[in-house]
C-alpha cells in the first residue's frame, strides 16, 4: 500500500493506493471522525457490481449507510440532479451526522463532490473512485462541478476530499475502452511532467494494457504524485501550475463537446486533443518532428484514436471558445517544449489551430 499526500494546510489529505483497500475503509473513517451515516453516491453499473460489498464494509464498520443512484453517463452532471440529491439528503439528515462517499469514475465524483460543497455549506466527503481516470485524475485536488447545457463544468467548486481511498482491484471490471480513457491522462503526466514515466510508458506498454498489477501500481502511484504536487502548490489553479494539467483539454473538450459526449469519452478526446497541442508546438517549432512523432506513436499504441471521426472542423472551432482558459478573445494554450516540459503560449492564431485540427480529421469527416 503507498500514502500520497495533498499538502493543503487544514485541508491537507492522503491518497491511498493499493488492492483490497476497500477492506480498510471503516479504519479510514473511524479516524477521520467525519461522522455516523455514510450518504454514498454512486451510478446504477457500479451499485449492481460493488454495492453489497460496500454496504457490508461500512454496515460492518458501525456505519448507517443510504445509496443514491445516478444513471452512468455525463448528462447526470446536472443541476436538475444535484437538486434531487440535495432534498433527499435533506429528508436523510435528520438528527444524523452525515458524510458523503463518491463512489464511482468522474462523473459521480465531480456531482457528488459539489454537492458535498453546496449541502449546508459544506459536509465531510471522501473519494473511492472506480474507473482508472477517476483514480489518476480527477478524485483528487477538489475540482468539483456539474454542466449546463452551455457547457461543462460550468457551475462547480473547488472543495478537498478527506480522503482519496483507490482500490486498483476495483478496475479489472472495466471495459478496455474506460481503460485506454483513463490511460490518456496518464499518458499526459508523462507528456507534461515527467520523462521517465513517459519512456516507461512506451517500453512496459504490453504490462500496462495486460493489467499486470505491479505496472498498473506503478502508473497509478506516479501519475497521482505529480497530480497531488501541483494541486498542493496551486489548489485553486490561480498561480499557473496546474494550468498544465490541462495539457490537451482545450481542443479536447471541444472534441467531446462537440460529439455531444458520445462518440468520444473524455480520455480519447484528450489524446486527440494532445496530438492536436503537439503539433501546434511542432508548428511554432517548440519541438522537433521526432518528438511529435514519439507522442503519436504512444497515443496509437495504447489504442486510443489519432484521428477525429464524424466531427466537423467548423464544429470544433465553435466549441473550441468555450475554453475557460480563454480570456475575452485571447486563447491561451498549454503546449510543449519537449516531453516532461510544458509552455504556456497565449494568443495563438486561429490559422495555426485550425490547420492543425484539419490534420487530424479523418477522411469521411466533413470539414
Ligand atoms: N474533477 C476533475 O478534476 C476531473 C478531471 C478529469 C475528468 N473529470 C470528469 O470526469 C468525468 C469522466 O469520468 P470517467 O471517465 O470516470 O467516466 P464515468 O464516471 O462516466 O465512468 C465511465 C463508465 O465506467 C463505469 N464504471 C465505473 N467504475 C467501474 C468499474 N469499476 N467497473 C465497471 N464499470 C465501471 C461507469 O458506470 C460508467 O459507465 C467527466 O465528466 C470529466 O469532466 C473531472
Ligand atoms: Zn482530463
Amino acid at each position: 500500500m503507498h500514502t500520497v499526500k495533498v499538502n493543503l494546510n487544514k485541508r491537507s489529505y492522503k491518497v491511498i493506493i493499493g488492492f483490497n483497500t476497500i477492506n480498510l475503509l471503516g479504519q479510514f473513517l473511524n479516524k477521520l471522525n467525519i461522522g455516523f451515516d455514510a450518504y454514498v453516491i454512486t451510478d446504477y453499473a457500479i451499485k449492481n457490481k460493488y454495492g453489497k460489498i460496500l454496504d457490508k464494509i461500512l454496515r460492518q464498520s458501525g456505519f448507517t449507510v443510504k445509496f443514491k443512484n445516478i444513471p452512468d453517463r455525463e448528462n447526470s452532471k446536472s443541476l436538475e440532479m444535484s437538486f434531487s440529491i440535495l432534498k433527499d439528503i435533506a429528508h436523510y439528515d435528520f438528527r444524523r451526522r452525515i458524510f458523503i462517499i463518491a463512489f464511482g469514475g468522474g462523473v459521480v465524483g465531480d456531482l457528488a463532490g459539489f454537492v458535498a460543497s453546496v449541502y449546508k455549506r459544506g459536509i465531510p466527503y471522501i473519494q473511492i473512485p472506480t474507473t482508472l481516470l477517476a483514480q489518476v485524475d480527477s478524485s483528487i485536488g477538489g475540482k468539483t462541478g456539474v454542466d449546463l447545457p452551455e457547457g461543462k463544468n460550468l457551475v462547480g467548486s473547488f472543495y478537498q476530499p478527506r480522503i482519496v481511498l483507490i482500490d486498483i482491484k476495483l478496475l479489472y471490471s472495466l471495459n478496455q475502452r474506460q481503460i485506454r480513457s483513463g490511460l490518456a491522462e496518464v499518458i499526459k503526466y508523462g507528456i507534461i511532467k515527467d520523462k521517465g514515466l513517459f519512456s516507461y510508458l512506451e517500453t512496459k506498454n504490453r504490462d500496462i494494457l495486460a493489467l499486470d498489477e505491479k505496472f498498473l501500481e506503478n502508473i497509478i502511484k506516479r501519475s497521482t504524485q505529480i497530480k497531488a504536487s501541483l494541486v498542493s502548490i496551486d489548489e485553486r489553479d490561480n498561480k499557473g501550475f496546474r494550468t498544465i494539467l490541462n495539457f490537451g483539454h482545450t481542443v479536447g473538450h471541444a472534441i467531446e463537446a462537440a460529439g455531444n459526449y458520445r462518440i468520444y469519452n473524455h480520455g480519447e478526446a484528450i489524446a486527440l486533443g494532445m496530438l492536436i497541442a503537439s503539433d501546434i508546438s511542432r508548428r511554432l517549432r517548440l519541438i522537433n518532428h521526432a518528438t511529435f512523432e514519439r507522442i503519436e506513436k504512444l497515443i496509437r499504441i495504447f489504442g486510443l484514436p489519432v484521428k477525429i471521426e464524424s466531427i466537423s472542423l467548423s464544429d470544433i472551432i465553435n466549441a473550441h471558445y468555450r475554453d475557460k482558459k480563454f480570456i475575452g478573445k485571447i486563447n491561451r494554450f498549454v503546449l510543449i517544449a519537449d516531453i516532461g516540459k510544458t509552455k504556456i503560449v497565449d494568443n495563438i492564431p486561429l490559422d495555426i489551430i485550425k490547420e492543425s485540427v484539419k490534420n487530424r480529421l479523418s477522411n469521411i469527416t466533413p470539414t
